[in-house]
């Protein structure tokens, strides 16, 4: 089958899912600053997201006061307690992992949503929740670019919103959703660090597509089509 006349030239498609492949979530950081121009850059981009009705509800609230940081990775903390008492058997299993790397990396970023109330209801209205799928088009979006920058950024969700919200005293319509580490790192992870810690690991593609219900595809000629990786993008 032919290529679409709208495609990248081989090099630059390549590029692109080298970012996708090679993004991983990030925990460990060099305790080095970010350049501010690289620091724009992947805002930017981040800010060129797709978002319901073009209401852009993303918010960025740049975290540079280190007692501010330390109570973030402190809320983070007690979170990560709570977690480890929901997880029972698994309890001590998860304490060994790294789920953040708040007090090492070069930037910190709270991501939050405001989702604009009654105002904004183009594409919302049965489904208020696109205002956080929205924020998240944006955070994948800045992940990639960081990728391509060479920063590591690492996404936790492991703390209480509201606290979080008092915290940063965010007016009420603005709920916070990720607490982002960026920085420089080491090396990136060569594969998913939950898979690498035995934590978990990832399922293939195959098993989570369907086609025209959610009956799974019977035969191999159904899911054969479905490879796991990108020709361009595979090693
Ligand atoms: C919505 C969301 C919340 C996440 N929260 C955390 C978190 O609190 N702590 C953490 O270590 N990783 C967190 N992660 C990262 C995932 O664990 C990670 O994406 C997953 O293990 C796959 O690894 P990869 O991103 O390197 O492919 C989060 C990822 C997403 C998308």
């Amino acid at each position: 089958m032919t290529l679409s006349p709208h495609c990248y030239d081989d090099a630059s498609r390549a590029a692109v899912y080298r970012a996708i492949y090679e993004r991983r979530d990030m925990r460990h950081f060099l305790p080095r600053p970010v350049d501010p121009e690289t620091f724009r850059r992947i805002l930017q981009a981040a800010h060129a997201a797709p978002s319901v009705g073009l209401s852009q509800p993303w918010r960025f609230v740049r975290i540079t006061l280190p007692a501010l940081r330390r109570q973030i990775y402190e809320l983070v903390q007690l979170e990560r307690l709570r977690t480890a008492n929901a997880l029972g058997e698994r309890h001590a299993e998860f304490l060994r992992l790294k789920v953040e790397g708040i007090l090492d990396c070069g930037e910190l970023l709270v991501c939050a949503a405001q989702d604009g109330g009654t105002e904004e209801v183009f594409g919302r209205l049965s489904m208020p929740q696109m205002s956080l799928a929205s924020v998240a088009c944006a955070i994948q979006n800045l992940w990639l670019a960081a990728r391509a920058e060479g920063l590591g950024m690492g996404w936790v969700s492991m703390f209480d919103p509201q606290a979080l919200a008092n915290l940063l005293k965010l007016p009420e319509d603005v709920q916070p959703v990720a607490v982002l580490c960026i920085g420089h790192v080491a090396e990136f992870y060569p594969a998913p660090m939950l898979t690498l810690e035995n934590w978990r690991s990832a399922r293939p593609l195959k098993e989570l597509v369907y086609e025209n219900t959610f009956i799974p595809a019977s035969t191999d000629e159904a899911a054969e089509h479905i490879s796991d990786k990108s020709p361009l993008a595979a090693k």
